[in-house]
């Protein structure tokens, strides 16, 4: 049965034009004008635009202690209320714990998702083992890697393990990806915060200053170069990362930067309410920054040096939070965001002439679909690509309550937030899964979606490295040792 939205506009990263859109299972079969289907989906007033992908989300993680609250069934039912139509979850194997094993574990938790899926695969710790698996993750489709740089004494890597992986992953044409921030500093100081008395959710914020991940992100900038590697910062937070990021592009590194919504949207006021829960919900790594660090955020969407908006999606309940009551470092670290990543990002973004819908449309799917190895399959509206659409209407208005979102939790970091731009139609590979406030998604609707290594980047940074590769100097005439 076909499909077809009809008296849209379509909107792409770098077009806009009227159009409909014609679908036939799960792919987009034609774009044209006057097209008919079998059902029609009135898009007048509204915007076609692809999927969002959100490329970092933390479903049903086990951390500090604890499982983050959303699995992967509320976790997409969230996402696609809001408009994003994929997410990429992290796979986190325990110290020695083979990667096979932790992807069949990862694996095993998808069985209710109501979107698509696919993996990064972190690298927790380093040995043969690793960099032998690390060719059959990639051979699976799962062709990123990620690095943890803090938490220091459960996920961290240091400089020699990082450095490693980096060249493996060079070798495998994979990406690595890096939680830049310096676990040792972080470590020390969270420890002096501690043995002072600070033990509220403001000695989170404290312990993180923006200098521990400028540093962090440097460092990690300048081994993926050493490595000849292209490299992806998650949750770039604060100007001091953005700087770094920036400079490298400058010289032709191929560094990608990913802020969050939260960050862009929320400031570190909030670690100081009073009141302890309020605080505690919002303690997320890195920590929510002051406007200045915002405005640079901003401006690195504007200009091209940060590349996509993602929510590190980790949400816990206030119950869980409580876990810190008197030690901040045993807050759980997350905050949720799938449902309002879109919404939000339109709200303050477009309609306020920060960002152009095209932008909206590069930043929140197409971008990182190119850097991952989805494109064209996902983030774009062409034919021949998966039916992942938004019908959006920017008229659309509601305000952010827990009360009424998909996520589990009790509360919502953006609670009272008035938003106008929201959903009409969500479709996830062609089927109606959203109709405004109805929900329609289908668990076990979702599938994984495997990618390709050794993406035009990689390949273009490994021939290069081969043409400056050390190369020993033939000489003649070499003096005589030992006289
Ligand atoms: O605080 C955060 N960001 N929690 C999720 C894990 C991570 O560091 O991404
Ligand atoms: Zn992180
Ligand atoms: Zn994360
Ligand atoms: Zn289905």
């Amino acid at each position: 049965m076909s499909k077809v939205i009809k008296n849209g506009t379509v909107v792409t990263a770098d077009l806009t034009y009227k159009a409909d859109v014609k679908i036939d299972g799960d792919i987009i079969v034609e774009i044209g004008q006057n097209l008919s289907g079998d059902e029609v989906l009135d898009a007048s007033g509204c915007y076609i635009m692809p999927g969002g992908i959100d490329p970092h989300t933390h479903l049903e993680m086990p951390f500090m202690g604890t499982y983050s609250a959303d699995d992967f069934e509320s976790g997409t039912r969230a996402g696609l209320a809001g408009g994003t139509t994929m997410v990429v979850d992290f796979c986190l194997p325990n110290p020695n714990q083979s990667l096979l094993e932790a992807l069949q574990m990862w694996d095993n938790k998808t069985g209710k998702a109501s979107a698509d899926y696919s993996f990064h695969m972190a690298i927790t710790w380093w040995g043969e083992q690793v960099f032998n698996e690390m060719a059959e993750v990639v051979d699976r489709g799962i062709t990123s890697f990620k690095h943890f740089m803090a938490y220091k004494g459960s996920l961290m890597v240091n400089d020699d393990e990082m450095f490693s992986s980096f060249q493996r992953c060079a070798d495998l044409g994979a990406l690595p990806l890096v939680h830049a921030e310096n676990g040792d500093v972080v470590a020390a100081m969270t420890q002096k915060l501690l043995e002072a008395g600070n033990n509220g959710p403001e000695g989170h914020a404290y312990s993180r200053p923006p200098e521990v991940e400028g540093e962090a992100t440097n460092r990690a900038i300048m081994i993926a170069d050493m490595a000849g590697v292209p490299l992806y910062v998650v949750h770039v937070s604060c100007e001091q990362a953005h700087e770094a990021i920036r400079r490298a592009r400058q010289k032709g590194m191929r560094v990608y930067g990913e802020p969050l919504i939260q960050h862009l949207t929320l400031d570190e006021s909030e670690y100081f309410n009073p009141d302890w829960d309020h605080a505690a919900r919002r303690v997320m790594s890195p920590p929510f920054r002051n406007k200045n660090h915002q405005d640079s955020l901003w401006a690195g969407l504007q200009s091209g040096s940060l590349s996509a908006v993602a929510t590190d999606h980790c949400a816990f309940t206030t119950a869980q939070k409580r876990n810190g009551v008197g030690n901040f470092s045993k807050i759980p670290n997350g905050t949720g965001g799938l449902e309002d990543r879109l919404p939000v990002l339109w709200t303050k973004g477009v309609n306020t002439g920060r960002l152009t819908m095209n932008e909206f449309v590069a930043v929140t799917s197409t971008n990182i679909a190119k850097i991952l190895g989805l494109y064209p399959k996902k983030g774009a509206v062409l034919v021949g690509a998966d039916a992942d659409l938004i019908v959006w209407d920017p008229a659309r208005k509601k305000t952010i309550t827990a009360k009424a979102q998909q996520s589990v939790i009790d509360y919502n970091v953006f609670e009272g937030f008035e938003l106008t731009g929201l959903p009409r139609y969500v479709l996830s590979r062609g089927k109606v899964s959203i109709v405004e406030n109805e929900i329609k998604a289908e668990p076990g609707h979702g599938k994984f979606v495997g990618r390709e290594a050794k993406n035009p980047v990689n390949r273009a940074l490994s021939q290069w490295k081969d043409i400056v590769a050390p190369r020993k100097v033939e000489r003649t005439g070499i003096p005589a040792t030992g006289v």
